[in-house]
């Protein structure tokens, strides 16, 4: 299986149009270690011919531009994303959707029953979406049943429900129901080794911990160093925790998780939001992350499992 990282920052991306905190006024000036990011969104291939869009994120264009595989050019209009899988209805997750409205057949899209729900009425970028290539929906299982799909021959899909955060525009926002936001585990037949991606994870429930233990590789929740950051930096009111994302440090918080999983396993932040000091190489967060054997994801980062 092939993981290929389109975007590796959270909503806003990284610099943020309207944000002069130390990250993003450093790195569009070119005096931080920075690499610049786009909004949430990873691919995954059996085959390398054949794609699924984990999350269309609202630079989905410019990730396409920038992944050659994605456009295999045998046909006048063509594209090698096979289906579209969304963990959550959040706009960084959801909205590249609109950008895709030239598919020729109704785009293969799979979703829990809330995610579709808040993207049928809240925001309703699928009702808008019957106009142009429309949508055919497939519904994510959220019993914990591993679950196949026919455009992606080779990968297994386990759907584990748990806490982040639904958008601020749905009626579960602060009051979740399951679905609202789902970690994604996925095996590779051929090879055996799996996946867990959770760019938004806001609580270790059992479930959570014990699909994260049998991975060998996490993509997990990398918002916020600290739990105050956005606050401490008069963003925000709200912390990374009422957000739906579980900090790097303090007690319970991500490092500490990631320090518990076996010896072999990948630990890898995704989902960086811009204030967030590990995205400054040269800093002191980053180095202490590499000692810890915690890598930081980045735009066009493949994996191989
Ligand atoms: C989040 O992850 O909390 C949201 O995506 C933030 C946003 O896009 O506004
Ligand atoms: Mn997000
Ligand atoms: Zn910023």
């Amino acid at each position: 299986m092939r993981v290929h990282v389109l975007g590796s920052a959270a909503g806003g991306g990284f610099p943020q149009w309207n944000c002069n905190c130390r990250n993003c006024d450093g790195v569009r000036r070119g005096t931080l270690n920075a690499k610049r990011r786009t909004q949430s969104s990873i691919a995954l291939s059996a085959d390398g011919a054949g794609w699924l869009l984990c999350n269309a994120s609202p630079d989905i264009l410019q990730q396409l531009q920038q992944f050659p595989a994605l456009q295999p050019a045998r046909a006048l209009r063509d594209t090698a994303i096979n289906g579209v899988l969304l963990i959550d209805a959040q706009i960084d997750h959801a909205t590249g959707l609109y950008m895709l409205r030239e598919h020729r057949q109704k785009l293969p899209l799979w979703c829990t029953t809330p995610v579709f729900d808040d993207l049928t009425r809240g925001n309703p970028i699928l009702e808008l979406l019957k106009h142009y290539c429309g949508v055919d929906r497939h519904e994510i299982p959220l019993d914990a049943r591993p679950f196949a799909m026919p455009a992606m021959p080779g990968l297994q899909f386990t759907a584990i429900p748990l806490i982040s955060n639904a958008p601020p525009y749905s009626p579960h926002r602060d009051d979740p129901v399951p679905g609202d936001n789902i970690g994604l585990l996925v095996r590779s037949l051929d090879s055996g080794r799996s996946l867990f991606y959770a760019p938004g994870l806001g609580r270790m429930e059992p479930p959570v911990w014990s699909a994260m233990r049998s991975a060998d590789v996490v993509l997990v929740d990398g918002t916020c160093w600290r739990d105050d950051e956005l606050v401490a930096l008069g963003a925000s009111k709200k912390t990374a925790r009422d957000m739906g994302h579980l900090p790097q440090t303090g007690a319970g918080g991500m490092l500490q998780w990631l320090g518990e999983l076996p010896a072999g396993a990948r630990r890898i932040l995704i989902h960086i939001n811009n204030t967030n000091p590990i995205l400054d190489e040269d800093g002191a967060e980053y180095a202490q992350l590499r000692a810890a054997g915690v890598e930081v994801a980045y735009d066009g980062m493949e994996i191989e499992l």
